[in-house]
């Protein structure tokens, strides 16, 4: 494109004045613009290759639908149509969109001081620290903030390396951990990962929920003198579709990594905070493990924000030299106040309770709609409100999740990859909003001949 600093400047003023306009004020033909440049700026700027995979583009039926007002467990486009978020931005959203709590101490705190200077201790890192150790099991009490999930990963892959000298680590089988190359080593999956080889060494994988297969792994390491910095697991994988271990696994992980004198790491990124009915996943079988990694609800789906903590025997070997591992913007005070308003939130509306008892009955309901209409569904699973329906194939699941957009209720779920479409909503969407998501999801199997 053309260098031309006058438009771009034309540009920037034109979309920060929607921005800024009462949404009363808009015009019709400007909100039509709007949902035009945006499929040209995407085709032209971010990747054409997204505007295939987007229900919100191929499955419009005319302009496509994009973002532009969210409240709770409600979007609106730019054209005013309103959607069901049954998606909560992969688990972004556990809060719903715009939690008028978790706002308001993100605006209380801009009017202070948005980032840090780098120099001054920041009250609000220190004390968001304090309260996650005072959450989180077992001995974890120090930790390292930064802005998205992979990030998280990668400095409890490089705490691990430091802490235990060793570089090996075993992860599992159709896991996700984030897309950042230390991240992608220990992904459990070739699409994303094959190409970027070779990446960290001596990363072995097992098949999620096998404790045994962790153990021989261990011991066949050990054996040819390998060193195993650490196992790592999502508690229930999220991405590979709301994926329960069988109950003995975790506790079995925790007794071998503590024979073996391997550290165990749990991404929490997907699970924390209340998704699964518990408020971190661990807790359902109250294991502590040795590093831990939020991300996503963190940040309460107003700033992003995501950490790594540890115990203190751990930490201690970032202590010599703190400057290891640092970031300009990680635990910025805007993420601080976001993150320690929505843990106020988390307690005082008892999420991880709303998560518990709307995930039963959602499973419960979605159970009554396979036995009703056989063949379309395979399995019917999760935890909490991490639920993924897994259908007998790609097709009819794309046909569910494209029935479901038609239909105004957002879900996941490609044309090439909707064969498990998780459920992942706000953790206090309201019981109407459920049933109506329900209502609809009927209509929609009403319509498919398996
Ligand atoms: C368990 C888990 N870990 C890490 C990540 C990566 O997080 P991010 O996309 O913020 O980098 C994800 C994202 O889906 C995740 O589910």
């Amino acid at each position: 494109m053309p260098r031309d600093m006058q438009l771009a400047h034309k540009e920037t003023s034109r979309i920060l004045d929607l921005v800024k306009r009462p949404a009363a004020e808009i015009s019709r033909e400007d909100r039509e613009r709007v949902a035009r440049d945006t499929v040209d700026n995407f085709a032209n700027h971010i990747n054409k290759g997204f505007l295939q995979y987007r229900k919100s583009v191929t499955e419009s039926g005319g302009f496509a639908v994009t973002e532009w007002v969210g409240q709770g467990s409600i979007l609106r486009d730019a054209l005013d149509r309103e959607y069901l978020d049954m998606l909560g931005g992969f688990g972004l959203y556990s809060y719903g969109i715009r939690h008028p709590r978790i706002v308001e101490a993100v605006k209380a705190q801009l009017d202070r001081s948005p980032q840090y200077s780098q120099e001054m201790l920041d009250p609000l890192r220190a004390q968001l620290a304090k309260v996650l150790a005072l959450m989180t099991p077992g001995d974890i009490q120090y930790g390292f903030f930064a802005n998205s999930g992979t990030e998280a990963v990668e400095g409890a892959l490089k705490l691990a390396k430091l802490y235990t000298g060793k570089s090996g680590f075993v992860s599992m089988l159709k896991g996700f951990h984030g897309k950042t190359l230390g991240s992608l080593s220990v992904m459990g999956k070739s699409v994303f990962r094959q190409p970027l080889l070779p990446l960290l060494d001596g990363v072995r994988f097992v098949p999620f929920g096998d404790a045994d297969a962790v153990e021989q792994v261990l011991a066949a390491a050990e054996a040819v003198g390998d060193g195993i910095a650490a196992v790592i697991a999502e508690p229930i994988q999220g991405e590979a579709g709301a994926v329960v271990p069988p109950d003995d696994f975790w506790p079995r992980l925790r007794e071998i990594c503590d024979r073996r004198k391997v550290l165990l790491i749990a991404d929490e990124v997907q699970t924390g905070f209340g998704r699964t009915g518990a408020v971190f996943g661990l807790d359902h079988w109250n294991v502590a493990p040795d590093i831990i990694c939020f991300g996503k609800a963190l940040g309460g789906g107003v700033v992003p924000l995501s950490s790594f903590m540890a115990t203190p025997e751990i930490w201690k070997v970032l202590e010599p030299n703190p400057f290891m591992h640092t970031t300009t913007t990680g635990g910025n005070p805007l993420a601080c106040a976001s993150a320690l308003a929505a843990i106020e939130v988390l307690f005082d509306e008892d999420l991880p309770g709303q998560a518990k008892t709307k995930g039963e009955y959602m499973l419960g309901k979605l159970g009554e709609l396979a036995g009703r209409y056989p063949g379309i569904f395979q399995e019917i699973r999760g935890k909490g409100l991490l639920i993924g329906m897994e259908f007998v194939d790609n097709e009819i699941g794309y046909k569910v999740a494209a029935g479901l957009f038609a239909r105004n209720v957002l879900t996941a779920g490609t044309l090439t990859n909707a064969q498990c479409v998780r459920i992942e909503p706000a953790l206090n969407t309201p019981r109407e909003i459920l049933d109506e998501v329900l209502n609809r999801l009927e209509d929609v199997l009403r319509h498919i001949k398996p």
